[in-house]
């Protein structure tokens, strides 16, 4: 029981739920996967496999093909033929039907889908199966619809695809970027080579299986799994006529820098460091909620997660109680559980990068708070942390933690709060709580942000644009927006 003096902050926080884990009997994985090309699952040129494990047991799940330069070249050329004979040749309204039928697919194969989601990138099953899933499916939906519209999403435009996309994916949301990328290129009569993240790359490979059932014609879509190297072959590949990338935004400059004065296109989705803004006339309670939801939803994996909270100095005295108290009833653990808040950290080599963070704060002597709740034994875990008055040029509140971490600074003014909010290298996103429209409208209007929510956070739907200023990207995905990089207009 915590006792404070505020009567709405006195409850027990030490009441538990009955373990509720979701059955993964179901699942049915490989032991070893192979390489995605031209419609048939084959074998690495140079016979190298990796593994990818699920991050809260440590256990691994599946060997993977590690696709080396000729793998890539391969697909790239399959693409290519499928492009040139058969997919840039069919009517939108045929293609259309390819999508609607991985949508539904990708729909009665939810279930599946999520659990592997959750086992191989550690995030809850709440997530997977309410957002990830669901939205992965909507995406091929929503862009199915257009296949047969593009006259009426360019009017008056003579519209034409560019040919083969080379997509390099992040492992934070897998099958739902997998989706963004996919779907629109097909719509618009692309072909794709598709490069998972080494982490997590089961639900595209069984997006692959699902492409195949669904008969797409041989090379439209391929799935090269592999690392970095894998990735960065893609890029280089000068059949390749667009490149879309989504990830860190070190290696989001390299590519941009490898394809200056190629007359190749790209898309570029990368970090984003938001402010969540709680104005003193907000309805605080959910305000609150939004803040947790906002960076503590898939353990902060989140490029447009509300990572710095900028809070109205009347008020923040009692808001950062109120968080300190809704922290400390987050569960942390088994991602299969239906009552984990904050599942399993995705690697080893991203908690190691969250800890070094927690860890410069607290040798900064900055005030520091995270929670007391248990956490299991094996896997990668990390508590939700708060950082309380940082300063605007510390490293916590300028730079991509990309973990369950949240800095927390107050502002007097409206002025003061979006001077703070803009003044970090990225520009993904932000959001704003307050009671008054006209406040919305004048604080959104000058934040330097692809996505503003008001009164909400992390929404996401298929019909709107997302994408980054400055540091978080170059294009925007998503939307009628998001068809535009993948046609070439006259
Ligand atoms: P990363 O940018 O290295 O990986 C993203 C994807 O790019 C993966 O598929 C990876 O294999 C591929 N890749 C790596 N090197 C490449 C190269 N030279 N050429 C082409 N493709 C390449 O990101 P990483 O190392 O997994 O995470 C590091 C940090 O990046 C995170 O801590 C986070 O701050 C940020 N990040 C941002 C994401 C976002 O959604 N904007 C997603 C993932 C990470
Ligand atoms: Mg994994």
């Amino acid at each position: 029981m915590t006792t404070t003096n505020d009567p709405s902050l006195n409850f027990s926080t030490d009441w538990k739920y009955a373990p509720a884990p979701e059955s993964s009997d179901h699942v049915q994985l490989k032991s070893r996967y192979d390489l995605f090309i031209d419609g048939e699952f084959t074998a690495p040129a140079q016979g190298a496999y990796f593994d990818t494990c699920n991050p809260a047991t440590e256990t691994n799940l599946a060997e993977v093909g590690d696709g080396s330069e000729d793998d890539v070249n391969r697909a790239v050329q399959s693409a290519r033929k499928a492009y040139d004979r058969v997919w840039s040749r069919l009517s939108g309204r045929e293609r259309g039907k390819y999508l609607f039928r991985i949508a539904r697919m990708i729909q009665e194969r939810a279930r599946e889908l999520a659990v592997i989601e959750s086992m191989d990138g550690g995030k809850p099953i709440r997530e997977s199966r309410t957002v990830d899933i669901p939205l992965a499916a909507a995406h091929f939906f929503y862009y199915a619809g257009w296949a047969d519209k593009l006259q009426y999403a360019f009017p008056g435009r003579e519209v034409r695809p560019l040919g083969v996309a080379g997509q390099i994916i992040p492992w934070n949301f897998p099958l739902l970027m997998a989706a963004w990328k996919i779907a629109p290129a097909l719509a618009t009569g692309n072909t794709v080579v598709l490069k998972p993240a080494e982490t997590t790359p089961l639900t595209a490979l069984k997006l692959a299986e699902i492409v195949q059932e669904a008969d797409l014609p041989p090379g439209v879509v391929n799935i090269v799994t592999g690392a970095g190297a894998t990735g960065a072959a893609l890029v280089a590949n000068p059949s390749c006529s667009k490149i879309a990338f989504t990830g860190s935004t070190e290696i989001g400059k390299r590519i941009q820098k490898s394809l200056a004065g190629t007359g190749r296109t790209y898309t570029l989705e990368l970090g984003g460091k938001a402010a969540n803004i709680i104005f003193e006339d907000a309805a605080l309670d959910q305000a609150v909620e939004g803040v947790v939801n906002g960076i503590f939803f898939n353990q902060g994996h989140v490029c447009c997660a509300g990572s710095r909270l900028l809070v109205q100095e009347s008020v923040a005295s009692i808001v950062i109680r109120k968080l300190k108290h809704r922290l400390e009833t987050l569960v942390v653990g088994d991602p299969l559980d239906k009552n984990t808040d904050i599942g399993a950290i995705n690697s080893r080599a991203q908690l190691d990068k969250i800890e070094s963070y927690i860890d410069r704060g607290r040798k900064d002597g900055l005030n520091l708070f995270q929670s007391e709740c248990p956490v299991p034994q094996k896997g990668y875990w990390c508590r939700p942390t708060l950082f309380i008055d940082v300063a605007q040029s510390h490293p916590l509140v300028q730079e991509e933690i990309f973990g369950p971490v949240l800095t927390i600074q107050t502002f007097r003014t409206v002025e003061e709060a979006v001077e703070k909010a803009n003044n970090t290298p990225y520009g993904l996103s932000g959001g704003v709580w307050t009671d008054k429209g006209s406040k919305i409208f004048k604080v959104t209007s000058r934040l330097r942000a692809g996505v503003v929510w008001a009164n909400t956070y992390n929404k996401f739907d298929p019909s709107s644009p997302f994408g980054g200023y400055k540091e978080s990207g170059v294009g925007r995905e998503g939307g009628l927006h998001g068809l535009a990089p993948y046609v070439s207009l006259t």
